[in-house]
């Protein structure tokens, strides 16, 4: 009795570092714990970019990612790689966030030896298995494992009550998201030079309304990702627009969106910016287009339209805030929703509030408590 609560938090893309670093950070300072962290690296350059910022050195790291891995692949080698660290560790908790590969593994490999697993970002359903893909059966099959679901709202502890998961077990916390947002903007507030590289940019597209893209769903890849690709195309014709695409690495993406969009000087295709660019693009964006799930949760809180690629949503909390739009992946669709945002002052002004559904940046405190406590 009364020793450290043993936890390993277990990650592997980049939107998952995003949303726990601030848990991390949290447990860090926290005497009751012991804290370790065992990266996948299923992404290898996206995840380094927030590990870097967010000051976290992995006690282990898995390497796994390669070019165009597989789904199949990568679930084998992420679900053995894993069990070898816990098998070493022996944690009271196996924390997990959200709905990966790297998720689901981490879960069950906990699973397998019995070990509690808390997850974070729990009860989030589009309620179709397609859409997004894998991502809604991920979640599915770790909200049957967890031992804790910190659901970020209301709706997703319904969704959860909805399938029977015992009310004792679910807690609303709010998305860490915002906690890691706040922390960023923070950071920027300190020391600008931490978000000044697109100041190029900024330059070259003065004068011009800035449109903010990211793409790189699965489930879109082939025609809806040329569909979106053109979309984009269309939409930078306006002399008085600018695009602005971080460039997913998935090279299922980047074929497409080079193919379509090098070269035209409405357009600037980069690279995948680290959290504090990110958060800057967030912020002269005049409207955003995106497939993204954590930009549909940062989009609202910082008062920008977002019109989101996708048929389906499991945070329908922006769409009913009025901050952000399904649109879909159809071309003309696209076309004809930024436009109205663009040339529709009333319209973009409804869409233009800032809204926090999503959190008040105090999660990772309150899912510290919950896991003290449990
Ligand atoms: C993964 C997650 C998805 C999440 C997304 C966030 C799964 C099945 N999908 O999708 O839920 O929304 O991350 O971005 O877990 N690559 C690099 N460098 C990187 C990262 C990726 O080159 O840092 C390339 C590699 O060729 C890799 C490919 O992208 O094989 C796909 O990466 P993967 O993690 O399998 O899928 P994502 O589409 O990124
Ligand atoms: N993001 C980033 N750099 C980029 C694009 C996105 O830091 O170039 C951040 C963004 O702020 C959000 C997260 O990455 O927090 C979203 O990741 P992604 O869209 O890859 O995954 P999803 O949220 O769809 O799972």
């Amino acid at each position: 009795m009364g020793g450290k609560i043993r936890v390993v938090t277990v990650f592997g893309t980049r939107p998952e570092a995003i949303k726990l670093f601030p848990l991390i950070h949290a447990l860090e300072a926290d005497d009751r714990f012991e804290s370790r962290v065992c990266v996948t690296a299923q992404h290898r350059d996206m995840l380094d970019q927030v590990l870097a910022i967010a000051g976290i050195e992995p006690d282990h790291d898995l390497d796994l990612m390669t070019a165009n891995q597989s789904l199949d692949e990568l679930t084998a080698r992420a679900l053995t790689g894993i069990g070898r660290v816990l098998d070493e560790e022996r944690p009271d908790w196996v924390v997990v966030q959200g709905d990966t590969t790297s998720v689901l593994a981490g879960a069950l490999a906990a699973h397998y030896r019995k070990i509690p697993v808390c997850h974070v970002e729990a009860g989030l359903r589009s309620g179709d298995l397609h859409h997004p893909w894998p991502e809604e059966a991920n979640r599915k099959m770790v909200g049957a494992i967890a031992r804790i679901h910190c659901a970020p709202t209301q709706t997703s502890a319904d969704a959860l009550l909805g399938e029977n998961v015992s009310p004792a077990s679910i807690y609303v916390t709010g998305n860490t998201v915002i906690d890691a947002l706040n922390w960023v903007t923070d950071r920027i507030g300190q020391d600008p030079s931490l978000a000044s590289a697109l100041s190029d940019l900024e330059k070259r597209f003065s004068g011009k309304r800035i449109i903010g893209v990211t793409s790189h769903r699965r489930e879109s890849l082939g025609e809806s990702m040329q569909d979106i690709a053109n979309a984009v195309k269309q939409i930078a014709l306006c002399d008085d627009i600018a695009v602005i695409f971080p460039v997913h690495p998935n090279p299922n993406v980047r074929s497409v969106m080079e193919a379509q969009l090098s070269g035209l000087d409405n357009v600037a295709l980069i690279e995948p910016l680290d959290y504090p660019h990110f958060a800057r693009l967030l912020d002269i964006s005049h409207v955003i287009l995106t497939d993204s799930g954590g930009v549909q949760e940062e989009a609202p809180a910082l008062g920008k339209p977002v019109l989101v690629m996708r048929q389906t949503t499991e945070r329908p909390e922006g769409v009913a805030a009025g901050t952000a739009r399904l649109v879909g992946t159809d071309t003309d669709t696209i076309v004809r929703e930024t436009g109205r945002l663009l040339n529709d002052d009333a319209a973009y002004a409804a869409m233009a509030r800032a809204h926090n559904p999503y959190g008040d940046g105090r999660s990772a405190a309150r899912i510290c408590e919950i896991l003290a406590t449990s």
